[in-house]
């Protein structure tokens, strides 16, 4: 028995939710190849070029595949093949999709004897592996689709939310920004105004989504909490963010952790346009990126 899958990239935080909203886009994304063994064994194979660990207790998805297994009592085994486009690092939900994706790989080899919200908690344990923190805003879009909230990751309350049919440009600047990192430089302590602001975006940016109020999603996109920390981290931020607000984007800003920048656009024609500033942005200051037209998927 075997399962061929495509896992996608993903968004978290939506500037403003951080660690509690998060959006699957339909580019890039990983394949996986997952097969059931009649032994108990767990076998990594990586097809790509990121030198990922392929001992299993020291990768993302043999991690998920060996607590599905424990949990389980299985006495079978999996072998997973990875073929990793999403890049790790980018901020764009590298190490969630490997987790996602062996859990609901994994639950479709069983006969999908998992609930989503299963299917998420064991993927977490591959994003404590990754980044030290359980956190479910990558995983959950990536299961459930389309743009998740994550009301609470313990005890596991995800709330599925709109997939707004809106366009993503995003560029992916090849300088290093590890979770961990941008996670201790965050501030412990916030001050009541800025609190107030930030759920009055976040409100407002559920809202939109579920009524498909596309300018109340533009100006909820802003984020008075993490954003001012984190963006010093990565190069030419501001200046991407004000030259695609002026090009027509709704919003946007950091994807993640960083160093990806993502921004929400009405028209494809706009992403690419924006696009392509952003890579020519980093060309200048000769720094390498990728960029990424997209849709919230
Ligand atoms: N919400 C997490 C963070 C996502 O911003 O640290 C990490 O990918």
């Amino acid at each position: 028995k075997k399962i061929k899958i495509k896992v996608p990239a993903t968004v978290a935080n939506m500037v403003c939710g951080f660690d509690i909203l998060g959006m699957a886009i339909h580019e890039p994304y990983d394949e996986m190849e997952l097969k059931l063994l009649d032994s108990p064994e767990i076998i990594i194979k990586h097809e790509d070029r990121f030198g990922l660990s392929e001992d299993p207790s020291n990768n993302v998805a043999g991690v998920v595949l060996q607590h599905i297994q424990q949990h389980l009592k299985l006495t079978t085994g999996f072998e997973v093949t990875i073929r990793k486009h999403i890049k790790p690092g980018s901020g764009l939900g590298s190490s969630a999709a490997s987790a996602a994706g062996a859990a609901f790989g994994a639950n479709a080899l069983l006969g999908n004897i998992l609930s989503k919200e299963e299917m998420v908690h064991f993927a977490m344990f591959g994003e404590e592996l990754a980044s030290g923190v359980r956190h479910a805003d990558n995983i959950a879009p990536c299961i459930y689709g389309g743009i998740t909230l994550v009301k609470s990751s313990s005890p596991i309350d995800i709330i599925p939310l709109n997939t707004p049919d809106l366009f993503v440009a995003a560029v992916h600047p090849q300088v290093e920004v590890k979770t961990s990192d941008a996670r201790q430089i965050l501030k412990k302590n916030i001050l009541l105004k800025d609190a107030i602001e930030q759920w009055g975006n976040i409100a407002g940016l559920v809202t939109g989504i579920l009524k498909n109020d596309i300018p109340l999603i533009g100006r909820s996109l802003n984020d008075v909490i993490i954003e001012p920390v984190r963006s010093i981290l990565i190069p030419k931020f501001e200046e991407i963010k004000a030259k695609s607000l002026k090009m027509g984007a709704l919003g946007g800003g950091i994807s993640g952790s960083g160093p990806s920048i993502f921004m929400l656009t009405e028209r494809k024609q706009t992403a690419q346009d924006i696009a392509r500033m952003m890579k020519s942005v980093y060309d200048d200051i000769e720094v390498e990126s990728l960029i990424y037209v997209s849709k919230i998927n």
